[in-house]
C-alpha cells in the first residue's frame, strides 16, 4: 500500500505483529519453566541468544538510521519517514529484546553460576554499558521526533561502533571465560 494512510495502516500491521512475536516469545520462556524439562537451562540460553540477536540487530541500526536522518532537511518528507522508522524499531524490537535479554541472562548467570566469576561480573559490567547507549539512542528517537538533534551525520557514525565493540568484548567474555 502507499500514501500515508496505507503506510500508517502497514506500520499499525507491523506493531502488530512485532507485538503478537513478543506475547509467544514470553508464553514460549514461560511453559517452558512451567514444563521444567532436563535442559532447561540449554533451552533458555537459545532464548537468551535469539533475544540478544534482535537487541543487538536493533541497537546497530538505530544510529544507522540516525546516520542518514541527520543530513535529511527537517519537515521533509524523509526526515517524517525516519521518525516512524526509528519510533517503531525502538517500540516493537529494541525494548522488549533488552528486557527478555536481561532476564534471561540474569537468570542464567544466578542459575549456573551463582552470579559468580570474573567473566561474569565485566560481562554484566559491559552489558551495563551496552544499555546506557541503549539509552542514549532512545532519548535520541525521542530528540529526532521533536527535530531537536543538534549532531552531524559525523557523530551518529562513531556512535554506532560503541555497541559493536561492545558486543565483542561480551561474546568472547561469555564463550572464552578467560578468567
Ligand atoms: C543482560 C545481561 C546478561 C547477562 C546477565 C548474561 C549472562 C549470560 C550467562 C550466565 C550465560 C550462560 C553462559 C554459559 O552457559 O556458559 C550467557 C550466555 C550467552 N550470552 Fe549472555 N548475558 C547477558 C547479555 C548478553 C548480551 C548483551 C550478549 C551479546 C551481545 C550476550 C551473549 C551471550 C551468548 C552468545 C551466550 C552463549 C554462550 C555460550 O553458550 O557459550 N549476553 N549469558
Amino acid at each position: 500500500m502507499s500514501g500515508p494512510r496505507g503506510e500508517a495502516s502497514g506500520g499499525a500491521i507491523a506493531m502488530r505483529r512485532a507485538a503478537v512475536a513478543v506475547v509467544v516469545f514470553v508464553v514460549l520462556a514461560a511453559a517452558l519453566f512451567w514444563l521444567d524439562p532436563a535442559d532447561l537451562y540449554l533451552w533458555v540460553k537459545a532464548l537468551h541468544v535469539i533475544a540478544v540477536i534482535a537487541w543487538m540487530a536493533g541497537m546497530l541500526y538505530l544510529p544507522r538510521l540516525f546516520v542518514y536522518h541527520a543530513d535529511v532537511p527537517v519537515g521533509s518528507p524523509q526526515s517524517e519517514t525516519f521518525k516512524v522508522m526509528e519510533r517503531r524499531l525502538l517500540r516493537a524490537i529494541v525494548n522488549p529484546a533488552m528486557i527478555v535479554s536481561w532476564v534471561l541472562g540474569l537468570w542464567l548467570a544466578w542459575s549456573g553460576f551463582g552470579l559468580m566469576g570474573g567473566w561474569l561480573h565485566v560481562k554484566i559490567v559491559l552489558v551495563l554499558a551496552l544499555s546506557a547507549v541503549h539509552g542514549y539512542l532512545s532519548r535520541a528517537v525521542r530528540l529526532f521526533a521533536d527535530d531537536r538533534n543538534s549532531h552531524p551525520a559525523r557523530h551518529w557514525r562513531i556512535v554506532n561502533e560503541v555497541p559493536t565493540v561492545l558486543m565483542i568484548g561480551i561474546v568472547i567474555l561469555v564463550v572464552v571465560k578467560p578468567f
